[in-house]
């Protein structure tokens, strides 16, 4: 991918959460970049700070989080580039809908039960300035239509009138209704049964090849992530461990965490009987231990990996990880995984 088409880019982003019992690093030193019509996957166990990230990408985190250090650039689709972290508020509220949007974590119940679709649309048309009714109700039957909802029903519903797959729905077409370039999806198909889950994900991948927006999307899910992403990144306790397109990091892991992940898989795995889980738990992230904060639990972990923090280093043009022994590790990958 070019270096022009890129869309976000983030240096050396931190996020703190403040406790009783100190800081919290929930995000350390993240960078990455995301490009137009890109969809970044991001994985990893519950804790290691998605969710954090996503939201200090559109300045949503909660009070108590602070930012000590990082940048955040996002380029619009006329070029200009946008300082995110120093954004006003007034503009932010633009930047939310306009150019990136994002679809909540367990948003599926957060729907007002007492407003009509059509007004959630009409309030959000309205108050970003889409001129008439009728420009915002085009142009939500058009999004319904793209997401396979039956438009001038779900239109005029109540939220209870739905199902959670179908409100999902909404949701992500509420989402759309500016037309933003960057969408947001934090766990898309965690509340809902498996055949609800497909469907979602077919509509979102169409939906995206349509628009051509970009993604990101974290998602337990590690086959969803195989299906939809193009570029996969790993999280451990707040840092990217390893980043890189979709192939290589699920058949050519050079990460000790990533390869960990991918063993508890089954259908990854070469035989049912060496499935794995990975021993252990994530480190406490008031006082994260020394080097590589996943040495504890590693499997390849050697005497070094317990003083020195492993730099994220390029493995190629495309893909890069943090492990000082990462050569072991793509040689087992390569007994292991079944390409
Ligand atoms: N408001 C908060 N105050 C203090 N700590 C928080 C707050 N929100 C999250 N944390 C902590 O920050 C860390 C990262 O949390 P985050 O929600 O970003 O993880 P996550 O990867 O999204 O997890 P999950 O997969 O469970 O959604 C965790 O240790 C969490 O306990
Ligand atoms: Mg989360």
């Amino acid at each position: 991918m070019a270096q022009n088409d890129v869309v976000m880019s983030v240096r050396d982003l931190s996020v703190n959460y403040l406790t009783e019992r100190g800081p919290l690093q929930a995000v350390n030193r993240i960078s990455f970049e995301l490009h137009q019509g890109e969809t970044l996957a991001l994985m990893g166990e519950s804790g290691c700070g998605k969710s954090t990230l996503v939201m200090a990408l559109m300045r949503l985190l909660p009070s108590n989080a602070r930012v000590p250090n990082g940048e955040i650039h996002y380029t619009t689709r006329d070029g200009r580039v946008i300082d995110v972290l120093k954004m006003s508020k007034g503009k932010l509220r633009a930047f939310r809908w306009s150019e990136c949007a994002m679809v909540f974590q367990g948003a599926l119940n957060a729907l007002n039960p007492v407003i009509r679709v059509r007004d959630m649309f009409y309030d959000t048309g309205r108050a970003h300035g889409m001129g008439s009714k009728d420009a915002v109700r085009e142009r939500a039957l058009e999004l319904f239509r793209l997401v396979r909802l039956d438009p001038e029903r779900v239109f005029n519903a109540y939220p209870h009138e739905l199902s959670g797959g179908m409100r999902q729905r909404v949701l992500i077409a509420l989402g759309l209704l500016l037309d933003p370039q960057v969408v947001i999806l934090d766990e898309p198909t965690t509340a809902v049964d498996i055949l609800t889950q497909r469907t979602i994900i077919d509509v979102l991948m169409a939906i995206r090849d349509k628009l051509g927006f970009s993604i990101i999307f974290i998602s337990h899910d590690l086959a969803v992530a195989a299906e939809m992403a193009d570029t996969v990144a790993t999280m451990y306790a707040g840092e990217i461990v390893e980043i890189g397109p979709v192939n290589e990091m699920f058949y050519r892991p050079h990460h000790g965490y990533t390869l960990g992940l991918l063993e508890a898989i089954p259908s990854l795995a070469a035989e049912a009987e060496e499935l794995v889980s990975i021993p252990g738990s994530p480190p406490d992230l008031i006082e994260p231990p020394p080097g590589c904060k996943f040495h504890e639990r590693c499997p390849f972990a050697v005497e070094r990996c317990s003083r020195e923090v492993p730099p994220l280093v390029d493995v190629d043009e495309t893909h890069r990880v943090a492990c000082f022994e990462a050569d072991r590790v793509i040689a087992k990958a390569r007994e292991t995984i079944q390409a």
